[in-house]
């Protein structure tokens, strides 16, 4: 069988890796790729929805898999089942709970998935009024996609209000910010969860957690992601159950009833909260760098699974996770999230057993491996225990890896205290 994955991330490079291991695939092809995936499969330079589709015209594969939200967004999924191509990753209609916001929230409101309460703003001034009325910390969101940038929890009041100009008059986000949703604070400790889903059916994977601010203590801004780790250690099975049963399954089934049929990895990040678990958002794709710790842990064949995905056929296969645990820590661009250079020479640690580096923001230039992003590499180890899986992640870490290299020193830290 022959593949074609969409992205340039490092969740496209795990993806890549996994399907490199199933005796199915005979051929990986990644657009556009990066320094690491063209280990793994043949990296083709092409990038926008309507490239995508001319080359898939010229050349027959038998699955393309979709990484990144904003091809999602654009609806790359329903022109590939247009030209009769299966695909694993939603069409843009189900996938808007994802690239709205305020669609998310209102489809949770009307399907009753717990979530925090919340109104939505069209302008500045309504939104400005509001919040004098409120109390902080508050929660405000761009409505569109940024990049998982686009949240910022004010502490006061006059944050607020700067949040809200930035995002409405000064368009931080571009048209992204052209609707705000503004929300309660969820206090509780929060896990990625995953599913495979088909349209109809939902496995769960293990839950994970990302480590989504820039500085340890989980300070500083939004980013990406810049560390997980799956398992987590306390999230019991119950646990997921609850989550399958409150919140992945009457969301599949909202959105079947909808005509909106999901196939492809809902994620939401959720919130255990005293009061049960609550939706904080949906994401409508695997998540980045959750991605690169769960592929290190799975045991079943990514092949078989996402073809049954895209062909509705989730009820025959079953997905197996090996015991252990797994991380993946980030090496970052200095300054990353703001603006950051590059084309930086990288000196990488070599791949192992245990140890397996997979690339983001990478490219070769003039016969080097230089950085090409924002989130360069991410080390990923597995281990019996997820301290153990850590500390051989940590120790293979240096500075020299690239100039300016910054990473969080604490990740699963708060997962191995609890
Ligand atoms: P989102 O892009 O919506 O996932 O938000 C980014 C991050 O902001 C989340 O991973 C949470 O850590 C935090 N966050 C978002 N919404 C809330 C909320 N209502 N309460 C507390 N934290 C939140
Ligand atoms: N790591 C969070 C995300 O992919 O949105």
């Amino acid at each position: 069988m022959k593949v074609l994955i969409v992205g340039s991330g490092g969740r496209e490079h795990a993806l890549a890796w996994k399907l490199k291991q199933s005796k199915k695939v005979t051929q990986i092809f990644i657009a556009p790729g990066n320094a690491g995936t063209a280990s793994c499969g043949q990296n083709i330079e092409i990038r926008t929805s309507s490239e995508i589709i001319d080359w898939l015209k010229q050349n027959k594969v038998d699955l393309v898999v979709i990484g990144p939200d904003n091809y999602l967004a654009e609806g790359l999924a329903d022109s590939i089942q247009k030209i009769g191509v299966p695909v694993f990753g939603p069409t843009k209609a189900a996938s808007e709970i994802e690239w709205s916001k305020s669609y998310a929230k209102q489809f949770m409101k009307d399907v009753g998935i717990p979530s925090a309460t919340y109104r939505v703003f069209e302008n500045e001034e309504d939104a400005l009024l509001y919040v004098k009325t409120q109390s902080c910390p508050l929660v405000i969101k761009a409505d569109g996609l940024a990049s998982g940038k686009g949240v910022v929890i004010a502490k006061t009041l006059e944050e607020a209000a700067s949040t809200i100009h930035n995002i409405m008059n000064k368009k931080i986000y571009g048209v992204s910010g052209n609707k705000i949703v503004i929300e309660e604070y969820l206090e509780g400790f929060e896990i990625s969860v995953h599913a495979f889903c088909d349209g109809e059916n939902a496995i769960l994977f293990p839950a994970s957690k990302d480590h989504k601010r820039i500085f340890d203590g989980d300070t500083g801004p939004m980013t990406g992601g810049m560390g997980t780790i799956a398992p987590v250690p306390g999230i019991s099975d119950e646990d997921m159950m609850l989550i399958r049963d409150r919140i992945v399954l009457p969301t599949l089934a909202g959105l079947k009833k909808r005509n909106r049929p999901f196939r492809g990895v809902l994620f939401p990040g959720i919130m255990l909260t005293k009061d049960g678990p609550k939706v904080i958002e949906f994401n409508a794709r695997f998540g980045d760098p959750e991605t690169q710790s769960y592929m290190r842990i799975l045991k079943s064949d990514l092949f078989d699974v996402l073809y049954a995905c895209a062909k509705g056929s989730l009820k025959n296969v079953d997905v197996k996770w090996n015991s252990g645990f797994a991380c993946c820590i980030v090496l970052a661009s200095a300054d990353y999230p703001g603006s950051y250079k590059k084309g930086l020479p990288i000196k990488i640690p070599a791949d192992s057993k245990e140890i397996v580096v997979f690339h983001a923001g990478t490219t070769i230039h003039e016969n080097q491996l230089v950085t090409n992003g924002g989130r360069v590499l991410g080390i990923t180890t597995v281990d019996e225990t997820l301290k153990q899986a850590l500390g051989l992640a940590y120790s293979s870490i240096s500075y020299d890896i690239f100039p300016g290299v910054q990473y969080r020193k604490d990740i699963g830290i708060v997962s191995i205290e609890k």
